[in-house]
């Protein structure tokens, strides 16, 4: 049985391509059944017309209020009705509400080796504190920033004459390797939570 999962992103969408290569290569037991953005102007709006992926823009800038914003956005993913919904660079926190409407139904893919360095600019946090080892991170999004349980992680060397953009470079590379591997594994029913802990089966 394929599961149906839904993309939220807000810009260049390179983490939503991976994902909708894996599927047409057939490595994952699941459909697209939409891409949903709050920005218009998102380019992964173009690759999920390429993928003849339906597309959902709710408009953050045309909503009055964060509230009802959230609210249009939770009637959308509800619309949709699918298994997982996958955070891919969408910019911003999801609401409590949306949380608690899809519990764990949520991913996202992080930047950095959680707990280290969540929120924005995480490559940036990462070159500034000085470690030598960074990363990526798939996790459960619950209502924390970033702080949902862990299902997945990548390191990546940060190297001596690295900024921000060499190691984010480096970095994407293993998240489109990575978030890919993490959705099929829930596609195929084998991530199991318990507490903090994400098993894999
Ligand atoms: C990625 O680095 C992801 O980890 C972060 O935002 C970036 C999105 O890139 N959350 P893209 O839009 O998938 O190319």
């Amino acid at each position: 049985m394929k599961k149906r999962i839904a993309v939220l992103a807000s810009g260049r969408g390179s983490n939503f391509q991976a994902v909708i290569d894996a599927i047409q290569d057939g490595k994952m037991p699941a459909t697209c059944a939409a891409l949903i953005t709050d920005n218009p102007k998102a380019y992964a709006i173009e690759r999920a017309k390429k993928a003849k992926v339906p597309v959902i823009v709710i408009d953050f800038s045309s909503y009055p209020s964060r509230e009802l914003f959230e609210k249009a956005l939770l009637s959308a993913m509800q619309q949709v009705n699918a298994d997982l919904f996958v955070l891919a660079g969408y910019m911003r926190m999801v609401g409590a509400d949306i949380v608690r409407s899809f519990p764990a139904k949520i991913m996202n893919i992080h930047p950095a080796l959680l707990p280290a360095f969540p929120g924005l600019h995480a490559q940036r946090q990462a070159v500034h504190h000085g470690v030598k080892v960074s990363g990526c991170t798939v996790h459960f999004v619950d209502e924390s920033l970033d702080g949902g349980p862990i299902i997945l992680q990548r390191c990546v060397r940060v190297l001596k004459d690295d900024d921000e953009d060499s190691l984010a470079e480096r970095i994407l590379h293993h998240e489109h390797e990575c978030y890919p591997e993490a959705i099929q594994l829930f596609c195929e029913g084998r991530l199991e939570i318990i507490g903090r802990n994400v098993r894999i089966r």
